[in-house]
Formats: C-alpha cells, structure tokens, sequence
C-alpha cells in the first residue's frame, strides 16, 4: 500500500467543533475528502447542517451536525455519546472552536477573561477529556486541538492577552494528556495557525484594518487559507501519524520564524 493510501481515512469517524465555518469547516471538509465519515458540532446548529450537507453532497461521506455548547460539560458528553452512536464510533476529535476578544488587559474586565478562558482552554479540556475516555477504552484515537502561533509569539498591535494565554495553555494541556496516553493508543497533538482568511479576521471590526499590516510582515505576504490546514488535519488524524503525538504543528507560513 501506496503512501497515500495510507493517509486515507476510510472507515474513521471524526468530528470537528467549531466546524460550521472557517478553519473547523475546511478541516471537516478535508477529513471527508479523504474518506472519514464526519459530525460538525458548533452552537450555530443553522450552519452546522447547511456545512453538513454541503460536505455531504461534496464527498458522499456521512456528515450530520450536532448542536454542542462546548463549554458546557454535560452538552459536551451528549455530543461525544451522539458521535458514536450515529456515526458508529469515534476515531478523530478536533477541538477547535475559539475566540478572539481585543481589550487591553487593564481595561478587560474579569467576565470579558473568562468568556475567553472558558472556549479556548476549559472547553478543549472538557472535549479532549471526554474523547479520550471514550478513546482510552478503544484503545486508539487521535485528538487534534487548535491552538495558534498566539501560543508562541505576541501578537502585535492588537491587544489580546486572553487569547495567547489560552492558546499556550491549549498547547502545554495538550502535551500534558499526550504524555499521561502514550501508552495507552490516544495521541494528542495540537495545530498552531497563523493568520487566516476566516470570519473570525476577516469580519472582525476590530481586526480587519490591521490585515494589511500583518501581510507586510509575513515572508509569505498574505493570509493563510483554510484549506492549507486541510493536508495537516488529515495526516494527523491518519494512522500515518502514528509516532506524532505531544507535538505543536505551526502552520503559519513562517509568520513566527522571524
Ligand atoms: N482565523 C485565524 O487567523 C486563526 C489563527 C490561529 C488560530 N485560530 C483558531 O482556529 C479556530 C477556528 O478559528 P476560525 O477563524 O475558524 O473561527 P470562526 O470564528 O470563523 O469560527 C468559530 C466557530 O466556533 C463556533 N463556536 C463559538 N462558540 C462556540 C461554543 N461555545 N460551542 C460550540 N461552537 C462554538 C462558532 O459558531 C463558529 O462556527 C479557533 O480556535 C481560533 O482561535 C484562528
């Protein structure tokens, strides 16, 4: 078998959180290109199905949307419980809604942190957590959490303490459940995007003028785009990945190189 055989995902069942728009869509997508039956949770049930059935139609892979607060711990057991049974298992978990909150720390009141700290690093521990057991039992899985270059460098001019704080913590988190599941089949390896053509820049009032700026600054000269993630999500959820797990993959078009 062939090398790209083997990063085919036939027969694997995956979900992405986050996954009605942006980088959580073109992820699904991919995953379901490549063969994996799909389940797209996001609060945004609407879009959720509508990116459901697009994916669906695109590929003739399985695709269903599940309506997932994925800060809630009880929601979040539904949704990994659901996964399984409508798909009929779980092989792939790609915890990766996020936000971005732009405030100045000392004007940030303790409410603005916490809504940050509550989907960017207490929801991935409540997915990875409650994939995992369900993995440990099976004995294999892949969990895949989005964290950012703003794990690695300071974001400039932008404000946004919250967000690089969360996204390292979502890195070391990581790590931490790779080491604790060596042994035990479950890998855990985060992604770390730079800046990407999505809604959450693109649309953001805050963020949008600054685009300019950060193009002057990439050696690429342009934003990412959320199918250059498609090629790393289906690698690390393929059995080709099988030494990879506790690392940070930094696909930012070298953005934290210089
Ligand atoms: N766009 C970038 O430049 C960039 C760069 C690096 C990392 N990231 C990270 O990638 C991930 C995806 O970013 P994006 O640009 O696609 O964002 P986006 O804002 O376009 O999409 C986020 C999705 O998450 C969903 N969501 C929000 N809160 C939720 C909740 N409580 N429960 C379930 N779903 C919820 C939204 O409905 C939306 O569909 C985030 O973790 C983000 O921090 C993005």
């Amino acid at each position: 078998m062939g090398i790209l055989d083997k990063m085919r995902l036939d027969g694997k069942k995956a979900y992405v959180t986050g996954g009605a728009q942006g980088l959580g869509k073109a992820m699904a997508t991919g995953l379901a290109e490549a063969g994996a039956d799909v389940a797209i949770v996001d609060i945004n049930i609407a879009k959720a199905q509508q990116t459901a059935r697009e994916i669906a139609e695109a590929t003739g892979q399985k695709a269903i949307a599940i309506k997932t607060d994925v800060t809630d711990p009880e929601q979040v057991q539904n949704m990994i419980d659901t996964v399984v049974k409508e798909l009929g298992g779980l092989d792939a978990a790609f915890n990766n809604a996020g936000m971005c909150l732009n405030v100045p720390a000392e004007e940030m009141t303790f409410e603005q942190w916490q809504k940050v700290v509550n989907l960017n690093l207490n929801a991935v521990f409540l997915c990875s957590t409650a994939a995992g057991r369900y993995m440990l039992k099976q004995g294999s899985g892949s969990i895949v959490n989005t964290a950012s270059m703003s794990a690695h460098i300071v974001n400039r001019p932008q404000p946004q303490c919250s967000y690089n704080a969360t996204k390292a913590g979502v890195i070391q988190l990581s790590k931490s459940l790779a080491i604790e599941w060596a042994k035990k089949g479950v890998r855990v390896n985060t992604m770390s995007p730079g800046y990407m053509g999505t809604d959450l820049t693109l649309n953001s009032p805050d963020l949008k003028p600054l685009i300019k700026t950060w193009n002057d600054w990439a050696p690429l000269g342009r934003l990412g785009k959320p199918e250059e993630l498609q090629g790393m999500a289906v690698y690390l959820a393929s059995d080709t990945s099988s030494f990879s797990t506790g690392s940070d993959y930094l696909v930012d078009g070298a953005f934290t190189a210089w």
